[in-house]
Parts: C-alpha cells; structure tokens; sequence
C-alpha cells in the first residue's frame, strides 16, 4: 500500500547500465533498454553482438557484472522467484531433461510452477496437441530432433501462462510449418495482452512480426524504438524515393551497424 512503484503499470522489460564481462571481454556494454507491457519486441543484432548473453540476464539465467534489470516493475536481483513465477523462457540451450518423454517434460514443468494435477494434464495435453508433438507419446527428449526440442521448450514455457515470454531464436532450425505455427500463436499471444520479448537475426520474420525493436553490436545498443517510426525517420532523413520504396528492415540493419561491402568487391576470388 505504501509501496511508491505501482507494479501493475510498470514496464515489461527495463535495464539500467546492463553490462556482462567475461574476463576482460566486454560482452554487453551498459545496455538500457526499456519494453512496455503488451510489446512484440524484437533483439536484433549480428552473430556474438551480446544478444544471448543480454536475454540470460533478463530471465535470471545469468548474473549481471554490472547495472540492473526489472521485469514487470520487480529488480530482478532481489525477487528473482517472484518474477520467474511470472515469465516464460525459451533459452538457446532450451533446457530440457533428454530422459524424458514430452508429456513428462511438460508435467514436471507444470507442478514446479504450483499448477494443480489437473491443470497439468489438460494444459499439457493442449500444448502438445498444438505443437503437433502428440504422435510419438513414447519418444524421449533425446530422440527429438532440434525442431521438436524447440516446440517442447516453447510448450515448457507457455504452460504456466506468463505475462511475458522471452524466447532466444525462436525461428532457428525450425521448419516451414512449425515456423507459422509460431507465428500464428506469437501474434494470438500478444493480442492478448502477454509481452513477446525475442531475439533474431532473421530479419524479414522480425519485420512481420515485431512493433518495437531495438539492434546491439558489440555488445552496445545503437537503435531503440517502435519500428514504424524508425522506418519513416531513416526514410525521411535519407530522401528514400518518396514513400513508394520503404527501407527494409535488412537496409536498415545493414545501414545501422555499418557491415555494407563496397558494391561489386570480389569475395573470395579462388572460389570463382
Ligand atoms: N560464457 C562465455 N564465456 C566467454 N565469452 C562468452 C560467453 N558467452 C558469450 N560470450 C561472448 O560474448 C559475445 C556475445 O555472445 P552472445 O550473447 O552469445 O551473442 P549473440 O547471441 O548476439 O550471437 C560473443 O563474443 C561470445 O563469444
Ligand atoms: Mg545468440
């Protein structure tokens, strides 16, 4: 009652000078991002631009060096069970038991986070029904392919109906089908309300999908915003063809992080 923060209003997502050394390696660089509530919220960045390493400390799955981290108007460090009650993970290691079968991968998730017996099964049931990972009941973790360990570990994660799923990409190594399937549920998932918080270097599903984006590189952030509004500020400040030749988003990255090769170098010329 007394407490000055209202959680209920608070963002999603907010990081204060993030940082994450490992040695003397900066790997995420003061990073402040900030994520309302309800946001498709795109981390886009190149390979080893700090994005995994950002997504661990936003869930509690790796402890900052430096600056801080609150989720759903909680400081991470010193609630962290309060607000993993209230989150979904998918990490890039998925996180998953090998020995078990799905249905018991999905059980034990349900009953750690305090849903009844019931609640489990019927939850558990839809979710493998929906991820299509119903037809092999006997099959184990370990005899999963990548694809599959991934639906599983996104079912894992939506089982206990979080206010935001963090999923680390999610499109990686996924077929065709499975990709609209995710999709599909992503967008079902934010009309409702539940923040999407992931991270991507497929840039044209981020572009479909995403409201609000924000791109590191090396480990520093260089663009935050709503990515309409990004769009229109780098048209209307390059003169871009007057609105009928929209920037892409891959434009924009490449512009962004500054990786365009002068046109018509000759990569690689033993290869020809
Ligand atoms: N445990 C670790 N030990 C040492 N270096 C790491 C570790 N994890 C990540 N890094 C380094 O940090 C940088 C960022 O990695 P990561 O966050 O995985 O990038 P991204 O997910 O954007 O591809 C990379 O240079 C990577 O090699
Ligand atoms: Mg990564």
């Amino acid at each position: 009652m007394n407490n000055p923060v209202e959680p209920g209003s608070a963002p999603a997502v907010e990081t204060f000078g993030l940082v994450r050394r490992f040695g003397d390696f900066t790997a995420v660089d003061g990073v402040n991002l900030r994520v309302g509530r309800g946001q498709f919220f795109g981390f886009l960045g190149p390979n080893g631009a700090g994005k995994s390493t950002t997504i661990k400390m936003l869930t509690g799955l790796l402890e900052p060096t430096g600056g801080s981290v609150r989720v759903l108007g909680r400081d991470l460090a010193k609630e962290p069970l309060e607000v993993k009650r209230r989150i979904g993970v998918v990490p890039e290691d998925l996180n998953l038991f090998e020995r078990l079968t799905g249905a018991e991968m999905l059980t034990f998730t349900g009953r750690m986070y305090g849903l009844t017996r019931e609640e489990t099964r019927e939850r558990g049931r839809e979710l493998l029904a929906l991820m299509e990972l119903d037809g092999e009941p006997r099959k184990l973790v370990v005899e999963y392919s990548h694809g599959m360990k991934k639906k599983l570990s996104l079912a894992c994660a939506l089982i206990h109906r979080p206010e935001i799923l963090f999923l680390d990409e999610p499109f990686e190594g996924v077929d065709a089908l499975a990709s609209r399937t995710l999709k599909d549920l992503l967008l079902k998932l934010t009309a409702r309300g539940i923040t999407v918080f992931l991270t991507s270097h497929v840039l044209e599903i981020v572009e479909r999908l995403c409201t609000h984006i924000a791109i590191i590189t090396q480990g520093r952030l260089v663009v935050e915003g709503a990515l309409d509004e990004l769009r229109r500020g780098i048209a209307v400040g390059e003169g871009d063809g007057a609105g009928d030749n929209p920037v892409s988003l891959e434009d924009y990255f490449i512009r962004v992080i500054g990786g365009a090769r002068p046109a018509g170098e000759d990569v690689l010329p033993w290869l020809a």
